[in-house]
């Protein structure tokens, strides 16, 4: 049976403007490199601020963030930023992409107001050692595979969030975990902003857009849609009436098994809240995976409600 029609609603990259003129003579962008500028250039912003926190080598995902706010803001900061604190040792810090001249004349054509472009030094100078932790929602998912990647995450979150002062910060759905800590951070420390989610970007085959993509080979690129499958089955056995969240689970796991280019991580089912592990599915629920394509490793979600 198919499950297109009952797949997640994506959407499509041509709903997504591309403004495709780098002339943007209009319009001044600053790059700002030190976060003593930073917080002067800030003063002189106009109010609601808004703020984008990326890793640089921007696509349609990123875009999409940058235009929700820029359309919601007087102002649009982005920052670029390759976070050492988050990678694990083994993991690709050194090798993750990196195009700062790309990236400045996408932000440009998105009629950015300001780019946020620290050095690791200035971030992490020698000595650095104050951490932002949250606990629970991080030790699950991504948490249990990544140890150390959340208080990373948290940390340079929270340390760009008091240096941009924003009004509201926009992360996307597709990294689902990271806005659900992020969230509680918020709320936790009584941070004076609001976090807004962006429904995932997709490319037309189902596949989240993300920079790992990259690295898929040939016969890489089309195993890699055996995420989306996986939720597009999640999704339709849910609307066919199935509650046994572990039933799902092994279903999801089955159809990823089919495909020998894929090595499940973790499948679950969760409350998107605490992000426990339903055996009873109750809606809303975090339908969510990691999954090994050859050495690529991709995550995905969808909400079920
Ligand atoms: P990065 O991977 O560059 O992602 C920046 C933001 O883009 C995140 O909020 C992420 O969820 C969002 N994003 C990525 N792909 C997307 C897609 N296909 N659809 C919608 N949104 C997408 O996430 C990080 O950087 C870092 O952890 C960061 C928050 C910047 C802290 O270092």
């Amino acid at each position: 049976m198919s499950t297109k029609q009952t797949c997640p609603e994506r959407k499509p990259l041509s709903t997504i403007s591309q403004n495709k003129s780098h002339q943007t003579h209009s319009h001044q962008m600053k790059v700002i490199e030190t976060i003593s500028e930073m917080r002067s250039m800030r003063r002189q912003l106009a109010t609601p601020v808004g703020f984008v926190p990326t890793m640089g080598y921007l696509h349609e995902g990123h875009l999409a963030l940058i235009q929700r706010a820029r359309a919601e803001n007087a102002s649009l900061v982005v920052s670029i930023f390759v976070n050492p604190a988050q990678f694990d040792p083994q993991e690709d810090f050194s090798s993750y992409p990196r195009n700062p001249q790309r990236d400045l004349a996408m932000l440009a054509a998105e009629q950015n107001d300001v780019v946020f472009m620290p050095s690791v030094m200035e971030i992490y100078p020698s000595g650095f050692n104050s951490w932002v932790e949250v606990g629970q929602v991080t030790e699950r998912l991504e948490g249990a595979s990544r140890p150390g990647h959340f208080r990373g995450v948290t940390t340079i979150v929270a340390k760009l969030f008091d240096i941009v002062q924003p009004t509201r910060a926009y992360f996307g759905q597709k990294d689902a975990q990271q806005t659900i800590v992020v969230k509680k951070m918020v709320a936790d420390l009584a941070m004076d902003l609001e976090i807004v989610t962006v429904p995932t970007v997709r490319k037309p085959d189902g596949l989240a857009v993300s920079s790992r993509n990259a690295y898929l080979n040939l016969e890489e690129r089309p195993a890699a849609t055996v995420l989306y499958r996986a939720l597009c089955l999640a999704r339709q056995l849910w609307l066919q009436g199935e509650k046994d969240a572990g039933n799902i689970r092994r279903q999801m796991t089955a159809l990823i098994q089919k495909e020998s280019r894929a090595t499940t991580d973790y499948v679950s089912m969760a409350d998107p809240e605490t992000l426990e592990e339903f055996d009873t599915v109750k809606p809303p629920a975090l339908a969510s995976l990691a999954v090994q394509i050859g050495k690529v490793r991709l995550i995905d979600n969808v909400v079920l409600e």
